[in-house]
């Protein structure tokens, strides 16, 4: 491992540590938003503080110190649209935040890191991606069941988080590409993975598609 690697990995398993965080905390919030499936959140808000401790481990395995102050910076700006959701009683939006985007963000990061993982973090890698599908289910049935009404909430909360986790991903790309992973890859399997969840909730593929272009051809013009 070269300085450079570790110094890129301490930034990186620090947004992993926070995203992971900010999730068990999310879910919680959302356990009080649907009192209806509060065992359920709760549960899945324990598995990501698991997920937490399990990167941080990884982190600890490499001998290297997160940096955690700047990924709080990098997660503030979606935090803060997730909390003023909850705060509004948008059980809508507070969803697509958390069980749209920032699973499909963490699917999108994993799946591309896997392939360079080390052999400590691989095992952990393979088992979390089992968990966050599951997150990614719960979200796109709930939302399933209220669509077509809650199509135009999703679609106006798309336009205010996408560009969001865009900036996150862009400000971040140097050191992805430092730790073997392409950033371009990041977001097309964002996209992906995103556009997938979009048609589960019962978007039309033409309407997923129309949803996500915005965002993949701003991508397209940043990298
Ligand atoms: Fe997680
Ligand atoms: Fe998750």
């Amino acid at each position: 491992m070269t300085p450079a690697y570790r110094d890129a990995y301490s930034r990186i398993n620090a947004l992993v540590i926070v995203g992971e965080g900010l999730a068990d905390s999310h879910f919680r919030l959302l356990a009080g938003l649907l009192p209806e499936d509060r065992d359920d959140l709760m549960r899945l808000a324990a598995m990501e503080g698991h997920h937490a401790r399990d990167f941080s481990g990884c982190g600890r395995q490499l001998g290297i110190r997160p940096d955690l102050p700047l990924a709080r910076r990098l997660f503030a700006p979606l935090h803060r649209l997730f909390r003023e959701a909850v705060r509004s009683g948008d059980r809508v939006s507070a969803l697509v935040i958390q069980c749209l985007i920032v699973e499909s963000f963490a699917v999108a990061a994993y799946r591309c890191y896997q392939p360079v993982a080390d052999p400590f973090a691989a095992p952990i890698i393979q088992a979390v991606l089992t968990d966050e599908a599951e997150h990614l289910e719960y979200g796109g049935r709930w939302l399933a069941a209220w669509f077509p009404e809650v199509a135009a909430p999703i679609a106006a909360c798309c336009e205010r988080a996408l560009p969001i986790v865009l900036a996150m991903l862009q400000s971040v790309r140097d050191d992805l590409t430092a730790i073997g992973i392409d950033p371009t890859d990041v977001v097309g399997e964002f996209v992906a993975c995103f556009q997938a969840a979009i048609e589960t909730v019962g978007f039309e593929p033409r309407q997923a598609r129309g949803l996500v272009a915005r965002l993949a051809g701003r991508a397209a013009q940043a990298a």
